[in-house]
């Protein structure tokens, strides 16, 4: 081996390991310019002052992320980002999909869901930079939620018949109603806790949710979440 061959290799060398020391900050740098140019347009990545306005509902285009981390399954949120499909069968409040007809209220069919899509590499990078985001912590400290089962004819009644969840959720992909999210994924989609805390009291969560307070104990919270946490999709 010459002497030009070995300083080839010398500086090919130092070229590679400043590429590897660049990579790190680089790849941060990345996320947060996704975040900012791609997510921040539509959903709100830091908590709302206290004194919000109560009609900001109306020109909310997607769901807060500012609690993502206090809310998601990052497994569940790598595999949607790189392949979403729509949760809110409606579309995000206000009902953009839904026609009235004389007969009741019908879903516009022709309104195509369309989410920006990440590789699975920038999925990745955007979950764990979303699992960061923690506005909430104190509420998911607060919850007591264990898990624990139910009867699964008696959770199917508790939340269609006696509680009417499934007025506006789905609790399978044939039932159910379509202007809340849909729940029959909630065991992929979401936390334990976050569905414990968030059922017991939406506007802690959310001060303009739409979602109602529905006035329950918490043993009878926690006998829902059970029932969620059981089906499968
Ligand atoms: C043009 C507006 C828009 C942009 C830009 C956008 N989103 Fe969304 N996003 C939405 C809407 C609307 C929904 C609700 C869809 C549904 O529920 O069917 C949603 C849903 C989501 C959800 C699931 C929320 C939930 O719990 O229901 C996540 C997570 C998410 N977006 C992350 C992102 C990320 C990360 C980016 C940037 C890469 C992004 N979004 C860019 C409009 C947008
Ligand atoms: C009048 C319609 C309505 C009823 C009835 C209702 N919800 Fe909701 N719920 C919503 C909407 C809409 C949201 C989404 C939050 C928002 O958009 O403000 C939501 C959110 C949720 C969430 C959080 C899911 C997420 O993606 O963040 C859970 C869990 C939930 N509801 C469970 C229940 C249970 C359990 C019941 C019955 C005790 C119930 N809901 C009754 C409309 C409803």
């Amino acid at each position: 081996m010459n002497v030009t061959n070995l300083a080839s290799i010398a500086s090919a060398l130092v070229a590679a390991a400043a590429l590897v020391t660049a990579a790190p900050p680089h790849a941060f740098a990345d996320v947060e310019s996704i975040l900012q140019s791609q997510c921040a347009s539509c959903h709100a990545l830091q908590a709302p002052a206290n004194n919000i306005a109560k009609n900001e509902r109306l020109s909310r285009m997607a769901p807060p992320l500012h609690f993502a981390g206090n809310k998601y399954n990052r497994d569940w949120l790598v595999s949607w980002l790189s392949n979403p499909s729509p949760i809110h069968p409606a579309g995000y409040y206000p009902q953009r999909h839904i026609i009235n007809t004389g007969d009741g209220d019908t879903l516009d069919t022709d309104v195509r869901f369309a989410h920006p899509t990440l590789s699975t590499e920038e999925a990745d990078a955007v979950a764990t930079a979303l699992m960061l985001l923690k506005s909430k912590s104190a509420l998911i400290e607060a919850d007591t939620y264990q898990s624990g089962t139910v009867a699964m004819r008696m959770g199917v009644m508790d939340f269609r018949r006696f509680k009417g969840c499934d007025a506006c959720h789905q609790d399978s992909t044939t039932s159910g109603g379509l202007s809340g999210p849909l729940l029959y994924n909630a065991a992929q989609r979401l936390q334990a806790a976050y569905l414990s805390s968030f059922i017991l009291n939406p506007v802690a969560w959310d001060p303009n949710t739409v979602m109602p307070v529905l006035e329950m104990n918490e043993p009878a919270v926690h006998k829902l979440v059970h029932y969620l946490l059981m089906l499968e999709e």
